[in-house]
């Protein structure tokens, strides 16, 4: 069969390197992909609007379509390629608005119950520098649409939080601060049904000792100690299954944890496989990929079952001098 992944950067070379070695897979597609994925398959080029790609999976002749970045999922790609017969593997664009509102994320969470920080939502200056008041230093401030990782601020006092509000904008959800260790919890549903892989932790300060800005991921490491077995049952039980229910999710459903005091609480869901936590996943994957994204893209893990290395897996970014700011 062939294979069309979708994205440019380390997590889709991992997901096409590893699907890649499946003896299913005939020929593998990256749009518009990176040297690192021409080394395990075809480049072909990006049409400029999302609405296009499945054009593209029928001419190359796609079996089954596999989404990167969240971008394509947010504009609703996974709807296109529904509409026109195509497996795709991906949340369908309402779905996808988990990610790409955190204020429709934080409303969802508090309609499931779901564990997480303090909040409100702001959609002017003015309520945004009240809410800070309310809350005290430090306080987090997140950009409601997609921002590439870089659209939470931690502000630790009132002119770094006017100036947060600036760069930010007024759409925003102001919350509690939260302490503790962070897990990526990552796993693939089918509309119902989840196969949890194993916790990763990933690192968003740019600098040595977690010297902020926040940056979409400078490393990340997978290893069985990150959680605890109550603790994974919990962020299962708590977080994504009533997510999956709700939306009937399809794809990679990743839940960005804080380990407090007070348990597990969700920072946030992502609607696609973490970069760079794909890279330390898909080393320590032993088992063929390739069935069991086309099992969840046709609505059915039932018995479906992921081999994984003991060992832990760890993956280094390298960023150019200046990286998250111009560079
Ligand atoms: P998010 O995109 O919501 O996951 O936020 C990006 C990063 O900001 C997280 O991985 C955390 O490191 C940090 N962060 C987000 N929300 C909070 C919070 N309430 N308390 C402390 N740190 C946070
Ligand atoms: N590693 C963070 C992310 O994929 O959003």
């Amino acid at each position: 069969m062939k294979v069309l992944v979708i994205g440019s950067g380390g997590r889709e070379h991992a997901l096409a390197w590893r699907i890649s070695k499946s003896p299913l897979v005939e020929r593998v597609y990256s749009m518009p992909g990176n040297p690192g994925m021409a080394q395990v398959g075809e480049s072909v080029a990006a049409p400029p609007d999302s609405s296009l790609y499945v054009q593209v999976a029928e001419r190359v002749g796609a079996d089954l379509t596999v989404v990167g970045p969240e971008i394509p999922l947010v504009a609703g790609v996974v709807d296109e390629f529904q509409a026109a017969g195509r497996a795709i593997l991906g949340p369908a664009r309402v779905a996808a608005q988990l990610e790409g509102s955190k204020i429709y994320a934080k409303k969802f969470f508090q309609q499931y119950r779901i564990p997480t920080a303090e909040f409100v939502t702001v959609e002017s200056r003015g309520d945004a520098l009240k809410a800070v008041r309310r809350f005290g230093f430090p306080v987090v401030l997140k950009a409601d649409g997609l921002a590439a990782g870089k659209g939470v601020v931690v502000v630790r006092n009132q002119p770094e939080a006017e100036r947060a509000i600036e760069t930010l904008g007024d759409r925003l959800v102001v919350e509690e601060f939260l302490v503790g260790e962070e897990a990526s919890f990552i796993v693939l549903a089918d509309g119902r049904n989840v196969l949890p892989l194993p916790a990763t932790q990933d690192h968003k300060a740019v600098f040595e000792g977690d010297q902020g800005p926040n940056t979409g991921g400078m490393g990340a490491y997978s290893d069985d100690r990150i959680l605890t077995s109550e603790q994974a049952a919990f962020v299962l039980e708590r977080m994504i299954e009533p997510a999956v229910n709700a939306t009937g999710f399809t794809g990679f459903l990743y839940a960005g944890v804080m380990l407090t005091q007070a348990g597990p609480k969700l920072l946030e869901f992502n609607v696609r496989m973490g970069d760079p936590e794909a890279q330390p996943l898909m080393h320590r994957l032993k088992s063929d990929l390739v069935p069991v994204l086309l099992a969840a893209a046709r609505g059915d893990l039932t018995g479906a079952t992921l081999e994984w290395s003991p060992r832990p897996s760890v993956c280094v970014v390298l960023a150019s001098g200046g990286y998250p700011g111009p560079y």
